[in-house]
């Protein structure tokens, strides 16, 4: 239906590799709504080429930031301020009624069936069943809606400093209101909630319709063996079970690889690795004999390239590898220093050789 949209953001080429596989999810399940896109400015212009293939609608919205440090600080995601941008979705009144999904969602089936929902409708958040869990809410955009919660974002802030504790406030009577407004949880199932409670998940985890890799780490964050279709192990819990990171990787190899390197945004062995961090696979595929330490260590040396690059931010202070590694995935690389290419063409001189 052209009037109804699944919605989704990225600020930032990171988030938009998950933006790709959600994209892919849903139209790997035939949906019959449209896919919208809100970027941002950072966004590099491959990667724009690339979100067009696969989402009808590619918006540009500028970054709206809570810059509230101290909230961020108790969620420990200090990078979450940006999630204010997400409440442009509500500008898109091209649509009478849209689907928002996390970029780091994945679809596992068809749910089309959510927009009979009404405004607005979410699944309870693991961590606080009595919030609802901003990652997935249908919603009807409105100018109106949307000034409003930008007055509240400027007059109160948000509890959380991101969309979540904003959201919760203004639409502070969806736990007590209307059942019908309580989503399933299959409809935002969260990796946390595979270890906290492992004996639901055996028993509803089969019926799960959108996956949600909440938290810190992201699918895009972990390396992928092409040969045995799995992520790497690692000390990280929900990797119990890690199923879910696997389809999400199988989504992102079959369906999302194929149109970065016809767009460019990969090329081949060592230009290939220029273009994004989460092509871990992409250097360990490519040059298999690259021990997985020597990977991660590559990777926190690539340059990006992006459009900023002629207007390149003041270099950093000296950090550690782990730090410029997340800088990096933040699309923050030292691409003038330590991250530029000549240093990455260096030291991938020294695995080939
Ligand atoms: N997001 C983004 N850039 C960022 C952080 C977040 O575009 O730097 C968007 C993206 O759509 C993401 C959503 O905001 O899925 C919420 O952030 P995240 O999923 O990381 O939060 P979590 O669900 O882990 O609490
Ligand atoms: C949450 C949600 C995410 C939201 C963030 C900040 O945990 O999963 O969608 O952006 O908190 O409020
Ligand atoms: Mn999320």
């Amino acid at each position: 239906m052209a009037d109804q949209s699944f919605v989704t953001l990225a600020t930032n080429d990171s988030y938009v590799k998950g933006a790709l596989v959600l994209g892919s999810s849903l139209r790997n399940h035939r949906t019959s709504k449209r896919l919208t896109i809100l970027i941002t400015p950072h966004v590099s212009d491959p990667m724009r080429k690339v979100l067009e293939k696969i989402f009808d609608e590619v918006k540009l919205v500028n970054v709206l930031d809570s810059g509230d440090a101290a909230h961020l600080a108790l969620l420990k995601r200090p990078e979450l301020g940006v999630t204010l941008t997400k409440l442009h979705c509500w500008e898109l009144t091209q649509y009478s009624k849209c689907v928002f999904m996390d970029a780091d969602t994945m679809v596992l089936s068809n749910v089309d069936e959510l927009f009979e929902r009404e405004e607005l409708s979410a699944a309870p958040d693991p961590g606080w069943p009595d919030c609802f869990n901003s990652g997935v809410f249908v919603y009807r955009p409105s100018i109106e809606t949307f000034n409003q919660l930008l007055q509240l974002a400027t007059e109160k802030g948000s509890f959380d400093g991101g969309d979540q504790g904003l959201l919760n406030t203004f639409f502070s009577n969806w736990a007590t209101t209307d059942i019908s407004k309580h989503l399933p949880f299959i409809y935002n199932l969260s990796s946390i909630s595979i270890y906290s409670y492992l004996p639901a998940f055996k028993v509803f985890g089969t019926d799960a319709k959108v996956v949600h890799f909440l938290g810190r780490m992201k699918p895009w964050n972990y390396s992928y063996d092409s040969k045995t279709k799995s992520v790497k192990d690692t000390q990280d819990p929900t990797m119990a079970h890690p199923e879910f990171l696997n389809m999400w990787w199988n989504t992102f190899v079959t369906n999302v690889l194929p149109l970065l390197q016809q767009h460019g945004a990969i090329k081949d062995t060592a230009t290939g690795v220029k273009a994004l961090s989460g092509l871990v696979y992409s250097l360990a595929f490519s040059c298999g004999f690259c021990r997985e330490e020597e990977v991660t260590e590559a990777v926190s040396h690539m340059s990006i390239s992006s459009p900023a690059q002629s207007n390149p931010p003041p270099s950093p202070p000296p950090m550690s590898s782990e730090e410029r590694k997340e800088r990096w995935e933040q699309g923050q690389a030292d691409y003038m220093g330590l991250d530029s290419f000549d240093n990455i063409k260096k030291k991938l001189d020294t695995y080939l050789q």
